[in-house]
């Protein structure tokens, strides 16, 4: 017999009132209920960060998270970035930076650093690299991302940017 529980979840905004399966975790609820398929799903226990999401503000692992343990949070996922139909300022530092190649960890990164960068203490390149390093990319060996991810923090953070990135849009 299946355990159905009513949930209530704000994703990129939008309320969801769902009906969900106890077992099912935030990212299945994300990709098959909302229709959220930009997050992606991978390892599904926890090593890689492809599902990351933000949920409450804090990048979090959603196939971590069963979809009942999330009621009443506020979610965003990748979508949530790109503002009427433009990049934000990460995907516009990404594409600048040549930061992905098959694109796979690209959601999670996005995230990650999205709900990352307000935390940071600084923006030296050290402290980017720990950032990021809790996401697994196979393809671009990082150095292009700690780029894209240090452009756009020492943006946010009003800092001078290096004379050879450029500001971000
Ligand atoms: S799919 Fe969640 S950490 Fe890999
Ligand atoms: S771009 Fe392919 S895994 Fe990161």
């Amino acid at each position: 017999m299946n355990d159905r529980h009513l949930i209530e979840l704000t994703v990129n905004g939008e309320e969801h009132e769902l009906l969900v399966e106890a077992r099912e975790t935030l990212v299945d609820v994300l990709r098959h209920r909302v229709g959220a398929t930009g997050t992606h799903v991978a390892c599904e226990h926890g090593i890689c960060g492809a599902c990351t999401v933000l949920v409450d503000g804090e990048p979090t692992r959603s196939c971590l998270v069963l979809g009942v343990m999330a009621d009443g949070s506020e979610v965003r996922t990748v979508e949530s970035l790109a503002d009427e139909g433009g990049l934000n300022d990460l995907q516009e530092a990404f594409t600048d930076c040549h930061s992905l190649q098959c694109g796979f960890c690209t959601p999670g990164m996005l995230m990650l650093a999205e709900g990352g960068i307000p935390h940071l203490e600084s923006s030296d390149r050290e402290e980017i690299r720990e950032l990021v390093s809790a996401n697994l990319c196979r393809c671009t060996g990082y150095e292009t991302i700690v780029d894209a991810v240090g452009r756009v923090a020492r943006h946010r953070r009003g800092e001078t940017p290096d004379t050879s990135e450029g500001a971000p849009a």
